[in-house]
This record gives structure tokens, C-alpha cells and sequence, in this order.
């Protein structure tokens, strides 16, 4: 088939052909992002799921409704270093550059960008210069403490917006990233400004464990949100992720085909994009028929390893990729006891904390409950067992 028209996306974050699946969760995001635009009270949103399953595109999906619906979103991605407030802080001043051509009352914008920039110079950010002339607001935004001062920076922003009958949307991605100081900052505003009913909310993306680190931070912060689990997509779902982007190009695909590459793909989004992909990579002629996906599965599977899995895989030492075999006994897609995994390895739990602690910084692994880790990536169990075999 003509590989240039190839419909598929397997990527990081691309948007596919069909976002499938996931219409109840877009309604969700687009009801707070309204709400709070119209000043009535309402929890913040959080996509919680492993890696590849559509959570970065659902994000981006939503800020582009919010934005053409007048609402000013504020995207970031935590990456765990300095840049991640310095990114936070520049695009909190784009938004209010964007602010400052709606805005009617110039005061609140003054105010905002003079927080702001208060906040940059006591925090050592470099973002350039922040508003013309302003000046700075002495006291507000440059105490040292992050909590109170990101809390501050964000409540102006928010005030200012008020003014502009506008709200600010925080979209950010990999949320399990963020430092515990300016997540306790962001979920003060966040609390404040619902009382307040000034027009600030969050949707937050990434692994699980964002859950423990929101309940973490404030003891009122895990009421805040409705969290949302994003996974693999059903049947009928990854039909329509699968097989609607070979008929909308004019190929058919049979329904064994189709029950073949669900099957591999297991319906998690990166894998059914992978296997489209590949399919109309080597598929000579429609309809697609279950020989050509059979013919092609094994080169698909050998891509994901290579694309997907083995990458993370390289960055990790021998006794944790020993420790990552140990977790793909049995039912490895599923949460492991670190007390089991320390059997198979012959080793005591306690002597196992370091290796633990060090795979969940790697981002490999994550913890659901106590005592027990989960891989990140999903099917990254059979991948293991595949890497032992050959190596
Ligand atoms: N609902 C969906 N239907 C079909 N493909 C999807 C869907 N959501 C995401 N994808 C595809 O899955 C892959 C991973 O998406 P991404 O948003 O990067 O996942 P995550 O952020 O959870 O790691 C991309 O190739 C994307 O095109
Ligand atoms: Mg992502």
C-alpha cells in the first residue's frame, strides 16, 4: 500500500487517526473546563494510567477545546529538574501576554505579571523579562517559600483572568514528576480559588501514583479530583482505532485480521498504532486478510521491542533488570509483592530497597499499594521473558 499515506501514528503524544474510546472522558474534562469558566465550583481531573495508552493526547485534545471555547490553557510537562518551574512560569506568562489583549481591567494584569515576576527573581528563573515596566509587588510571590509563593503567583493569574470572564486551565503531563513543594503550591490555589470562585483548575496526566502524591501534599487535596483510569480500549473501541483508518483510505480489512491484531495489541493504544502501521507498511492489497497480519505480527513485535520497550530497558544495571525478570514471573501484568519478587530472587525484601527505589526514579516501575510495584509499560512482563530468552 502507498506508504505515505499510511494513516497510523505510533508515537509519543501523536494524535491518531481515530481517537477512540474515549468520548465519556473528553465530555468530563470539557464539563470542568466550562464550569469553572462560568465561576461554578468544580474538581480538577486526573488521567491516571501506564505509559502508551493515550493519556498525552488526551490532554492535548482537551486544552485545544478549552482554548477554542476563549479558556487560556496553560500546557506543561514535568520532566523533574529546575526547567519544570521555569516552564511552568513561562507559559504562565504567555498566558497572561494573552490575558493582557482581553483584559479590561489593566490593574489586575499589572498585578499578575508583577507577582510573577517577583516569583522569578526570588526562584533564580530564567524566563527573560516578565510584562514591560512593571513593577515589582513588593511582599507577594518572594517569601522562599514555594508553596505560598507558586500559590500566589497562580491566585493572581487567576483573578486576573476573573476580570476578563476568561478562566486558566493548568494542563500538565507526567504530574508523578512534580515536586512535592509546588504540587503543595498548585493544590493551595487550586483550594482557594473554588472558595473564591475565581476561575483556576487542573488537569493533571501520568502514572498512578500521582495519586498518592496529591493525597500527600494537603489532606483535603485528593477530594479535589475525579481520577480517571485510562487504559486499554475495549473491542469494539479498537476496531474503530484499527479498522476505520484502513476503510476511511479505502481498504478493508477482514474480521479475523482484525481479531489478530486486537489479540497482539492487547487494545493498548501504541501497540494497536504499531500494528496498523506495520500492517499498512506490508500489506500488498485490501482487503487485509488474517495470512498478511500473521506474516507481519513477528516484525511488529520485534519493533516494539525495539521502539518501546528495549530503550527503557538499556538504561537500567544488572540487578535491576534482574530484579525487572523476578516481577515477569506469572502474572506479571499485574501488581507484584515485593516479598514474592524476593524469593524468586533469593534475597531478603529490605535488602531489595535500593534497587526498588532506584527503578521507580527510572520511571520502570511504580508503586500501587505498599508492598507491591507494578511495571510502567504494559505488556512489559512477555517482553521480559522475550529478553531472557535471547540473551
Ligand atoms: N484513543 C486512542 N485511539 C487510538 N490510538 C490512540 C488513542 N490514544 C492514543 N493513541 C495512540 O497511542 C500512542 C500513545 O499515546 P500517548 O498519548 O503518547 O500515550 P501516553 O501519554 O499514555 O504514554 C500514540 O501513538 C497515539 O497516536
Ligand atoms: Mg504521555
Amino acid at each position: 500500500m502507498d506508504r505515505i499515506k499510511n494513516p497510523f501514528t505510533p508515537g509519543a503524544g501523536y494524535l491518531p487517526p481515530q481517537l477512540a474510546g474515549r468520548n465519556q472522558v473528553i465530555e468530563d474534562g470539557e464539563v470542568v473546563a466550562m464550569r469553572t469558566k462560568l465561576q461554578r465550583a468544580e474538581r480538577g481531573l486526573m488521567l491516571i494510567g501506564p505509559r502508551g495508552v493515550g493519556k498525552t493526547v488526551l490532554l492535548k485534545c482537551l486544552s485545544e477545546h478549552a482554548r477554542a471555547n476563549g479558556i487560556i490553557p496553560v500546557i506543561s510537562e514535568i520532566r523533574n529538574d529546575k526547567s519544570d518551574l521555569e516552564e511552568l512560569a513561562q507559559k504562565l506568562k504567555e498566558a497572561l501576554y494573552t490575558l493582557d489583549f482581553k483584559c479590561k481591567m489593566k490593574s489586575c494584569i499589572q498585578e499578575a505579571f508583577s507577582v510573577l515576576g517577583s516569583f522569578v527573581k526570588k526562584f533564580s528563573l530564567n524566563i527573560g523579562e516578565v510584562g514591560a515596566s512593571v513593577e515589582l509587588c513588593r511582599g507577594v510571590g518572594e517569601s522562599g517559600n514555594m508553596e505560598l509563593d507558586l500559590s500566589q503567583v497562580l491566585l493572581s493569574c487567576a483573578r486576573a483572568a476573573k476580570v476578563s470572564s476568561t478562566a486558566i486551565g493548568l494542563y500538565i503531563d507526567e504530574l508523578q514528576n512534580l515536586d512535592e513543594e509546588a504540587m503543595r503550591g498548585i493544590i493551595v490555589a487550586l483550594h482557594r480559588s473554588a472558595q473564591e470562585l475565581l476561575p483556576l483548575y487542573l488537569i493533571g496526566s501520568g502514572l498512578p501514583t500521582i495519586r498518592t502524591l496529591i493525597g500527600k501534599s494537603k489532606t483535603y487535596a485528593e477530594r479535589m479530583f475525579v481520577y480517571e483510569e485510562i487504559g486499554a480500549l475495549d473491542e469494539d473501541s479498537s476496531w474503530a482505532a484499527l479498522v476505520k483508518p484502513f476503510e476511511d483510505n479505502g481498504v478493508s480489512v477482514e474480521d479475523a485480521a482484525f481479531v489478530e491484531m486486537y489479540k497482539a495489541s492487547a487494545g493498548y493504544p501504541f501497540f494497536l498504532q504499531e500494528c496498523g502501521y506495520q500492517v499498512w507498511q506490508h500489506a500488498e492489497r485490501s482487503p487485509i486478510r488474517v495470512d498478511d497480519v500473521l506474516a507481519i505480527l513477528p516484525q511488529v513485535i520485534e519493533n516494539l521491542d525495539k521502539s518501546f520497550f528495549t530503550v527503557r530497558f538499556d538504561r537500567v544495571s544488572v540487578v535491576e533488570k534482574k530484579f525487572l525478570l523476578a516481577m515477569a514471573c506469572g502474572e506479571s501484568e499485574k501488581p507484584q509483592s515485593i516479598v514474592g519478587i524476593a524469593e524468586r530472587m533469593g534475597r531478603t525484601p529490605n535488602s531489595l530497597s535500593m534497587v526498588r527505589r532506584s527503578l521507580i526514579k527510572k520511571g520502570m516501575i511504580y508503586s500501587p499499594a505498599l508492598g507491591m510495584v507494578a511495571y510502567t509499560v504494559p505488556m512489559f512482563g512477555a517482553y521480559m521473558r522475550r529478553a531472557s530468552v535471547s540473551t
